[in-house]
């Protein structure tokens, strides 16, 4: 699933265009299965503090990060809050997205998407014929 955050609304139509299983990051939200994470950028380059949080309770679950910002911002801090989740959190950095982003955007989070949770759950089984 996609957990993300949006604060004035593009990350949010991002999501609705995927359509992929996704949740609102909320105050408390823990999660119990695997997940992409999706954020906009705030500060200069920074990781929005609700997504903190969220990391802190549930960062042992992320399997990539997807990030939204301004390029009008300038190249070092362009969609720095991906770059800051997969660095502290070693995570691939999936997609750096300009605002809404375009149709090639899309394509390629569903794409990392379908791999990520496919080779998921074929690990899963393999552990359970070894079991
Ligand atoms: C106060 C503020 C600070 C921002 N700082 C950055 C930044 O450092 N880098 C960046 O790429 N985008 C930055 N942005 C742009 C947002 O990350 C971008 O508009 C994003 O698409 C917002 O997603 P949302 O509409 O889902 O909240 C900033 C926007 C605001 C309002």
């Amino acid at each position: 699933m996609i957990a993300f955050a949006s604060r004035t609304g593009n990350v949010r139509y991002i999501v609705s265009r995927l359509r992929l299983p996704a949740i609102e990051i909320s105050d408390g939200l823990k999660l119990s299965e695997p997940f992409l994470l999706f954020t906009y950028t705030d500060g200069l380059g920074d990781v929005p503090r609700a997504v903190t949080q969220f990391m802190e309770r549930n960062g042992a679950l992320c399997r990539g990060v997807i990030a939204s910002g301004n390029s009008n911002f300038g190249h070092l801090v362009f969609g720095g809050a991906g770059d800051a989740v997969a660095r502290q959190w070693r995570v691939p950095l999936v997609r750096k997205i300009d605002l809404r982003g375009f149709a090639e955007d899309y394509e390629e989070i569903r794409r990392y998407y379908e791999r990520c949770f496919r080779e998921e759950r074929k690990s899963d089984e393999v552990l359970l014929e070894v079991k």
